[in-house]
């Protein structure tokens, strides 16, 4: 058995048992160094017990690196670097940290939901909070050392924290710290001078690179350096020089390209002087390709980040409908007027099964009566492989779904379309405003015809053929817009679409199908007011 497979055997067998005064009741998560659990302590409060892997418990160097992280992080002084409240031994002789337990998700699951792809706004927000934890560290002697997707946390507040402060060394003083036979530090987000170990060259500027490298990642879903496995890693971060963002991330602006370059400098001196710096001009550069004050975009990435956390926690809990309880398909003769919008010759892209959630299994049906997908032998269902599906099929699919599983799971559909979608590029969508007019530009490239998506990116070229979403504005107040939906695809579907998008800026937003006709009655199109406060 590998040693990691083992660590987490053993991991897991402390599930249930009492450390101290607390019980543990969960592992929720194992890096490098340690597995942590969540616990509740005998005053009832809720604490992450952070324990250093078995493998290095006999190992005096690493026991006193672990000890070290609860004096560091003690000491950075920021509220965005989680204390460590007590730092001890149990019965068996295995060191442990006591932490705060933060309710939320790691940043690097959060970037493995959005399928490797952050927004533009998150990752300002993210990178200006994590500076700002850094440029306080820094201002006590501490480099974090290990900046990277694992080790920052959003909470449910929508909150940024720095975590594992594991091997943050003390410029002043710890200079004599080594670790012998163990890597210190992630090849893929490692600055030159720590790749290469010279420990005299590690300091400040080492964690901006790593800032850079997240910040690239987080953008284009892509390490700096490709390499095959973490040795081909390490010896890329110590020789070569960063790849530009500009090579591996299109439609991104360039003075942001041009912001990462800067902190993925080789040579130290080439970055910023300090994070204070680095975060100064990060505010500068997404003010100027944001047109709105970072105060802003802040606020409302956060309570973005807060509302979709307690979604995803509530769309995991719901059950599976069982076959009986799926309402039969009604036969209905209505007019249907958008079958104009239906063309033999366009593709859709091939929604990603993760789309349907906790409808998978009757989604997985009405496809498989769709043609697009099968079930094996063993009655698993494989929906089709192809990328993208021929419009007739994947509308009329659709509409069968929406059908048997009701408007209110229809509109749950439509409201997760935005995460699963390609979207246009992020400037296009800095605001509600412009978010609800990008629904369209979506629309519009997750179509093609003779495999030529219906907007061209570069040009801003639409195609016509399949209808719209179509922005009209906001009318009588600053906080409402209408949206007119003249296109193939169901009303309560649309109604959800229009609700995903808008709570991307506007967690309160609300969607309200207006009188006057709707698609499902044979009118040629349905209206929505959206309003917020
Ligand atoms: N205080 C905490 N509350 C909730 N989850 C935590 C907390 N501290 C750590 N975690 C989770 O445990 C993982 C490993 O913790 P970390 O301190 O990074 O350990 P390592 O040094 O082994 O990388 C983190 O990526 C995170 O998912
Ligand atoms: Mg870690």
């Amino acid at each position: 058995m590998s040693s990691r497979a083992w660590s987490s055997q053993r991991a897991l067998a402390r599930i249930g048992t009492m450390v101290q005064k607390c019980r543990i009741e969960r592992l929720i998560g194992m890096g490098g160094m340690a597995a942590v659990y969540a616990a509740t302590r005998d005053d009832g409060e809720r604490v992450a017990i952070k324990f250093l892997h078995e493998r290095f418990q006999d190992d005096p160097d690493m026991v006193r690196l672990f000890s070290r992280e609860a004096n560091v992080a003690n000491q950075v002084g920021h509220p965005g670097a989680v204390p460590v409240l007590d730092c001890n031994v149990d019965d068996e002789g295995c060191a442990f940290l006591v932490m705060p337990l933060l309710d939320g998700e790691t940043v690097r699951a959060r970037w493995e939901r959005a399928d490797l792809h952050l927004r533009l706004v998150e990752v300002a927000v993210l990178a200006s909070d994590v500076l700002d934890v850094l440029a306080s560290a820094h201002a006590h002697g501490i480099v974090h050392r290990d900046i990277k997707p694992e080790n920052l946390f959003i909470t449910a507040a929508g909150q940024v924290r720095v975590l594992d402060f594991g091997i943050a060394r003390r410029t002043d003083r710890d200079g004599s710290v080594t670790v012998t036979g163990h890597m210190i530090g992630t090849p893929a987000f490692m600055p030159p001078e720590q790749a290469v170990g010279d420990r005299h060259a590690i300091g400040p500027a080492s964690d901006i690179w790593s800032v850079g490298a997240t910040m690239f990642s987080l953008l284009s879903g892509k390490l700096v350096h490709e390499a095959d496995g973490g040795p081909a890693q390490l010896a890329a971060a110590a020789t070569r020089n960063a790849r530009s963002l500009g090579d591996v991330a299109r439609n991104l602006p360039l003075s942001l390209v041009k912001f990462i370059d800067k902190a993925l400098a080789f040579d130290p001196t080439g970055r910023w002087a300090s994070a204070s710096d680095m975060r100064e001009s990060l505010h500068a550069t997404f003010e100027g390709i944001l047109g709105e004050p970072m105060a802003v975009v802040a606020e409302r990435v956060r309570a973005q980040f807060a509302t979709e956390l307690v979604q995803e926690t509530e769309a995991t809990r719901v059950k599976r409908p069982a076959q009986g309880e799926m309402r039969s398909s009604r036969v209905r003769t209505v007019a249907r007027p958008w079958m104009r919008f239906v063309h033999a010759d366009i593709e859709v892209r091939a929604p990603l099964p993760k789309l349907f959630g906790p409808m998978t299994e009757t989604a997985s049906r009405i496809l498989a009566e769709h043609d697009l997908g099968r079930y094996t032998d063993t009655d698993w269902f494989v929906p089709d492989t192809r990328l993208w599906w021929p419009m007739e099929q994947h509308v009329a699919a659709i509409h069968a779904l929406i059908e048997a599983v009701g408007p209110i799971k229809g509109m749950d559909i439509g409201k997760r379309a935005e995460k699963f979608v390609d979207l246009p590029p992020d400037p296009m969508m800095h605001n509600i405003h412009a978010t609800l007019g990008a629904i369209d530009v979506a629309y519009h490239l997750n179509h093609r015809r003779k495999g030529k998506p219906l907007f061209d990116v570069e040009s801003g070229q639409m195609e016509e053929g399949i209808g719209h979403y179509h922005f009209r504005g906001p009318l009588d107040t600053e906080h409402s817009i209408v949206m007119v939906c003249e296109n193939p695809y169901p009303c309560e579907m649309d109604h959800g679409i229009i609700l995903g998008f808008a709570r991307r800026f506007e967690p309160y937003a609300v969607v309200e199908h207006a009188p006057g006709g709707c698609r499902k009655d044979g009118a040629e199109s349905c209206t929505y007011h959206v309003t917020w406060w």
